[in-house]
């Protein structure tokens, strides 16, 4: 996948001949349509979401889940894990499985743990999950969702990235990059306060 042609929010940008594979609407030519596309998409499943108030969440199954009511009426790859490696993680494709399974694993001691400081738990949440990069598109915003969502059930004070991220002004986007790569260092101070800014 062609992640340039992706994050070039231009309307007019043509679309890469290896996204309109998988893509539902073989009409659509440019990011704009996309984005449209991707954006009602999205409320739909973030109405979806709103609705899932109990039961487990800290799984695979449910990301997955997830993952496919926010863009399923997209992508016929939604919900599906990806099958290449990709340059913005260092996570082999076949790897994807287990280290979710490691992952979730995790998450579910850190969310009982309430010794834990939350705005940690949840900026290394985050991270860790796009790290990983589940899927072959969307995981910054699966990621930044399944976060919100985490905070959410866990009574924790939810971060308000999500909705303004995608088209904030470059500034904005360029500090949340540096905080992923801080991270990525393991200094998550720049993350933990990216999250904690009202947008
Ligand atoms: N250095 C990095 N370390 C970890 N994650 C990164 C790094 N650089 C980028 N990312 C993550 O990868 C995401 C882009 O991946 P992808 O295109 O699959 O997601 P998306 O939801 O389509 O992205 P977008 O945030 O543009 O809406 C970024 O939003 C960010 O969360
Ligand atoms: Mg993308």
């Amino acid at each position: 996948m062609n992640n340039h042609v992706f994050q070039d929010r231009n309307g007019n940008t043509p679309l890469d001949p290896e996204q309109i594979k998988g893509l539902k609407f073989s009409h659509f030519t440019t990011m704009a349509e996309l984005d449209e596309a991707e954006d009602i998409n999205i409320q739909e499943g973030l109405a979806w979401l709103e609705r899932q108030n109990a039961g487990d969440f800290l799984s695979s199954n449910f990301l997955n889940k997830l993952h496919k009511k926010l863009f399923g009426n997209v992508w016929n790859w939604a919900g599906t894990f990806r099958k290449i490696n990709v340059n913005l993680s260092k996570v082999e494709w076949y790897n994807v499985a287990p280290d979710l399974i490691n992952f979730f694993e995790d998450a579910k001691l850190w969310t009982a743990n309430s010794k834990l400081d939350a705005d940690e738990m949840s900026a290394e949440f985050h991270h860790r999950l796009v790290s990983i990069h589940p899927y072959p598109n969307g995981n910054g915003r699966t990621s930044r969702i399944m976060t919100e969502y985490m905070q959410k059930r866990c009574g924790l004070k939810v971060s308000s990235w999500m909705a303004s991220l995608k088209n904030s002004p470059k500034v904005r986007r360029d500090k949340y990059i540096h905080a992923l790569k801080m991270a990525d260092k393991a200094d998550y101070r720049a993350l933990i306060n990216f999250m904690r800014e009202k947008c």
